[in-house]
This record gives structure tokens, sequence and C-alpha cells, in this order.
């Protein structure tokens, strides 16, 4: 939410440089973009709405940038709300969100301010500060005390070479060159300069300038000494190559994901199960696909180990929080481990001894570094807004994991669920091919038009029949819903009409028979399963998975929806509204 990319060094192009990096952030917002150079002492800024990714500018000579793309929160999309912001010396882009802005505008005068957004009274309360003849420094610790919220700040003050930067609840990284810093959001805007890296920790500050970084606590001041880490992303993983789309990527990415996924010692997932069984109560917290993730895995749990987890999406979980105590198991599933609404859970749950066992995709996140234990799944860099081949390596572990808890019960568990998932793994391999894809197109040809859609599925296949209609609404705009197979005739079958595309998972008796509910009402039937229906009016075929279904089916979906956008003229990496990393509540 918000990508945030600056440089300082050496460098005489750190405008084109920021301008580039932020491109590879734009995953992140892409409603406005801006950026603010330094030449020769003078701060000028440059800011539009609109994606950044067909920006050609050359920002001509300066050794110090910042540059933001935006995910609007706090008013429209304009170019006076676009970041960075410039109040009296200070210049400042921040992702978070400032929740008593409102209180401290009216403090310095509503009347003063151009935008609407809480970014420019930081910028204000700042300039304030250094009035009052603070130095930036200070001037950040004391604006920190009087920000409720979340931030990620970098700010240029006039006069003053360098760049200041703080961290609250938002993600930022430090790429350390030796005669240059950058300091991002995300590590892909700098990692074609270096993948030595700092993160930057909550409530911690920095001031950058050149290859110097200088760490300070945001609440004492005292300094902190950092460990550089050497960080081994492959900058080809954070690029498109050969495909037209990182959505389409991310999809055919999952003939390696999978199997990478479940590729951890017996060990680790001992010690994970282990907080779990030590626990006397469960919850799954997590967000968006995620969540539809933690849903299948529910059923994974009570199937294979009889284990009950509750599932609770991380933003209604304050409702359920007094049963959270220190006997309590947390376990927080985030591709980027930013989520703001499941980091805020876990703080807390952390806070009353609860433990946490979380699975990520990002072994540096903030939800990975809360955790007691944390279970990567090594999918690699995922920049598509549609989560694709994170949610398939999260099921793959979770999968995996009630295996390894049902292993006291049924020695050499954790070994069958492994041989399942290398079997599942595999077919996922041969069914992802160029054909395949093309007669998802085709499919894809036949509904473009259709302006509603139905998914039904039934036991883990349920779940995947939400997460179906989530990956169709947001990259296509199609409206589409997903229901358990059996509640359909409950309500929803009066939605039914001719021609409606309607997709079943599963070739089970019962969801056959449910299908044939929807087909003798009009529905037009397309079958996502191991085997052919007399009932399917078209048939995606997936490989039987021995109860790993729920991984498989959702795959000929994620390539739907990916036709239907394209076919619909639509940019499925960035989907309108959206944005990859939500690290506002
Ligand atoms: C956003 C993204 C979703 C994602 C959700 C949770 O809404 O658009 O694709 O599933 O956040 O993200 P996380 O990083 O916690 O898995």
């Amino acid at each position: 939410m918000c990508g945030i990319f600056a440089i300082s060094g050496e460098r005489e192009t750190a405008g084109n440089i920021v301008l580039k990096g932020l491109k590879k952030l734009e995953y992140r917002g892409y409603d406005s973009w801006g950026i603010a150079i330094r030449d020769a002492g003078k701060i000028s800024i440059e800011k539009q709405i609109g994606k950044i990714s067909g920006v050609k500018k050359d920002f001509g000579k300066s050794t110090e940038s910042m540059g933001h793309t935006r995910w609007a929160t706090h008013g429209g999309v304009t170019n006076e709300n676009a970041h960075p912001h410039k109040f009296g010396k200070i210049t400042l882009v921040h992702n978070g969100i400032f929740e008593n802005f409102l209180e401290v505008k009216k403090e310095i005068g509503a009347e003063k301010f151009k935008s609407e957004t809480d970014t420019e009274v930081i910028a204000a309360l700042l300039d304030e500060l250094l009035e009052t003849g603070l130095e930036p420094d200070e001037a950040i610790r004391e604006a920190a005390k009087k920000i409720v919220g979340r931030f990620a700040i970098l700010v240029m003050v006039e006069g003053i070479p360098g760049l200041f930067a703080a961290r609250r609840g938002s993600p930022l990284i430090l790429g350390r060159g030796k005669t240059e810093t950058f300091i991002a959001s995300d590590i892909p805007a700098f990692l074609e300069y270096t993948n030595t890296v700092n993160y930057l920790d909550d409530n911690e500050m920095v001031y950058i300038s050149g290859g110097t970084a200088i760490f300070s606590n945001l609440k004492t001041g005292d300094p902190i000494t950092k460990r550089d880490i050497t960080v081994n992303w492959k900058i080809e993983e954070a690029e498109k190559g050969e495909f037209e789309h990182f959505m389409i990527k991310e999809i055919f990415d999952q003939k390696d994901t999978i199997a990478r996924a479940i590729n951890h010692d017996d060990e680790l997932l001992k010690k994970a199960v282990k907080l779990l069984q030590e626990s006397n109560g469960a919850y799954f917290i997590a967000c968006g696909t995620a969540h539809k993730v933690t849903s299948a895995a529910e059923y994974f749990f009570a199937e294979i180990s009889g284990r009950k987890i509750n599932v609770v999406p991380a933003g209604e979980m304050p409702s359920f929080e007094k049963f959270v105590n220190e006997e309590t198991a947390l376990i927080a599933i985030s591709q980027s481990g930013e989520t703001a609404d499941v980091l805020e859970i876990l703080e807390r749950g952390k806070k009353v001894g609860a433990k946490i066992l979380a699975i990520t995709n990002v072994e540096t996140s903030s939800v990975a570094r809360i955790a007691d234990v944390h279970l990567p799944i090594q999918a690699g860099v995922e920049k598509a807004v549609a989560s694709t081949k994170a949610a398939t390596a999260q099921m793959a572990l979770c999968f995996l994991l009630a295996y390894a808890d049902a292993e006291n019960i049924r020695p050499g568990s954790i070994n069958r669920g492994r041989e399942i998932l290398r079997s599942t793994a595999s077919s996922i391999n041969d069914l992802l091919n160029p054909r395949y894809a093309e007669y998802v197109e085709a499919i894809a040809e036949k509904i473009v038009d259709r302006r509603n859609m139905f998914i039904i599925g039934r036991g883990a296949l349920y779940p995947m029949a939400l997460e179906s209609a989530i990956k169709i609404q947001e990259v296509s705009y199609i409206h589409a819903q997903g229901f358990a197979a059996g509640e359909l005739k409950h309500g929803p079958i009066a939605l039914i009409e001719k021609r409606v595309p309607c997709l079943v998972l599963g070739d089970d008796s019962e969801t056959i028979s449910n299908a044939m509910e929807l087909k003798a009402r009009g529905a037009r039937i397309i079958g996502i399963a191991p085997t052919r229906a007399d009932v399917f009016d078209e048939w995606l075929r997936v490989p039987d998975c021995n109860g790993a279904q729920a991984i498989a089916s959702i795959i000929p979906v994620q390539l739907l929806a990916y036709h239907l956008a394209i076919l619909k003229g639509l940019d499925p990496d960035m989907p309108r509204n959206l944005a990859k990393s939500v690290t506002v509540k």
C-alpha cells in the first residue's frame, strides 16, 4: 500500500533512479505518483495522477531523490493529494495512516493546507517543530509522539543534505551501496544496485547521506547498530521475463512453487505443530486471498488431524480477542507479512502471551519477525495484485502441517502428506502448459460478455469457490459469487438465469446434483474436476489430488480470471481500487 523509494548518493541521476525503482513498486499503489529531487541544494517536486509505468521523463542532474506511488486513503486522486508534500522547509512522502490528523490540522490552522491528506499535516507538524529550534531528528521524534497510527515516512529538509526516515508499522528497507544508500518499501526497487540490506524496525529512524546511514531509536534517540543482511532475491524473479503480465507469469510459476513450499525439514514442521498441540484454542488470522486459504486449511486440519481451528478474517478478530490468552495459538497467513489488520492482532496477542505461528512469503516481514515460529512459503516475489502462487503455496504448506499434526496419531503421516503434495505438484506441472491456457482462454471468450457468475464447491472446495469469486471480481470486474454447493438452493438459486456461467468445483455426486439444479434453470455449467460429468457444458480437467484438490482446482480459475481481464482490455496486474500490500486498517 503506497510505494516509497529514495536514494542519497554520488550518482548524478538520482531522480531517474527513483523513477525506475518506483515503477517496480507500483503494485503497492497506482493512483498517482510523485518525485522530489535535490540538485545543488534546491528541492523540486513533480507529481501527477495516473500510473507511473508509462512515464518517460528525464529528471536531469540530482544526487538525492525520493518518490511515492499512491493508493488513496485520505482525499481523492488529485495532483494536490499526490506525494511528496511540501510544507515550509519540509518535503515528505508517507505510507500509512495518521489517525488523529484532523485534530492536529485544526491546531495548525486548516486554511494553511493545500491537500486533503493526512500526510501534509505531518509535513506541517515537522515544519512547526523545526521552527521552535529543534534539529530534524528531534522534530521527527516529537512528531512521532503526536501521531496516532502507522507510518513510514521519508523527509527532506531544505538546507540540510541527506534524508531522514522513520517507521512505525509500515515497511522500510535500506539498500546499502558503498557511496550511496537506498531506502524503499520493498527490495525490488533497488535490487539491481545492491542486495545488502538493513531492515528498519518499528520505532526506529535513520538518517542517510551518501553511503552513510545513522540509525536511532524513534522514542529515545539512542543510537542503534544494524547488521548487514544479504538477500538472495533474484532480479529475474521480480521481472516479467517472457510473459506479458506478472499475473500470468506467477500462475505459471506454480510449476515450481508448490514443491518449494513444502521443502522444509521435519524438525521445523514439528516445532510448528508443537505450538498448536500445546495450545488451548487456535485461530487462523488472515485477509483476502490468504483468508480463503485459511478457510481451506480449516478443512485440512479437521479432516487430516482432527483438529478444529477457528478461522477469522483479521479485521473481524477484535470481537473474539477476549478469548485470546497465553494458551492461544494465533496462526497468521500473509503473503506480504505486512498486512496491518493481521499485524495488529498479532501485536495485541503477543502482549497477552499468545503464541504465534506465521506463514509468509517474506522472511523478513513484520509478521515473520513477530512470530514464535515462522514457516516461509518460498514462492519468490509475487507482484501481481491478485495473489496466485502465494495462495497455492500457502495451501500446500497448511496441508503438510495438518499431516505433521497427525504424526502422533498416525506415525509416517508427514511422509504421506509429502507424497501427496509431490504428486500434486507434478500433476500441476503437467497441467500448466500453453495448450491448457489456450483452452481456458477459449472458455473465457464464451463468457466474457456475462455480467454475473456463480461458483460452487463443497468441503475445502467451498473456500476455493469463494477464492474463485475474488480472482474473477478483482481482475475482470465481472460480478462473481461463491457458495457452498449445498447452500445454493437456500436462496441464491433465485439469481440463476439462462446462460449465466456457473463454475462447479468437484465431481462428487452431491455437487453434481447441485450442478444439475443449476442447469435445470438455464445455467451454463463449467466443471472443474478430475472427471467429466454429463452435466458439464465445458470441462476444465484438474488432476485428482487425494485430498489436496483445493490446490489444483484454483489454478484453472486463476487462468480464467486472467483471460477474462485480457479479453476486456484490462490490466490484470493493477486492477482498479486495489493494492497488493494493505498496510492500513
Ligand atoms: C490485499 C491484496 C490481496 C491479499 C490481501 C492480503 O487485499 O489485494 O491479494 O490477499 O491483501 O495480503 P497478504 O499480504 O496479507 O497475504
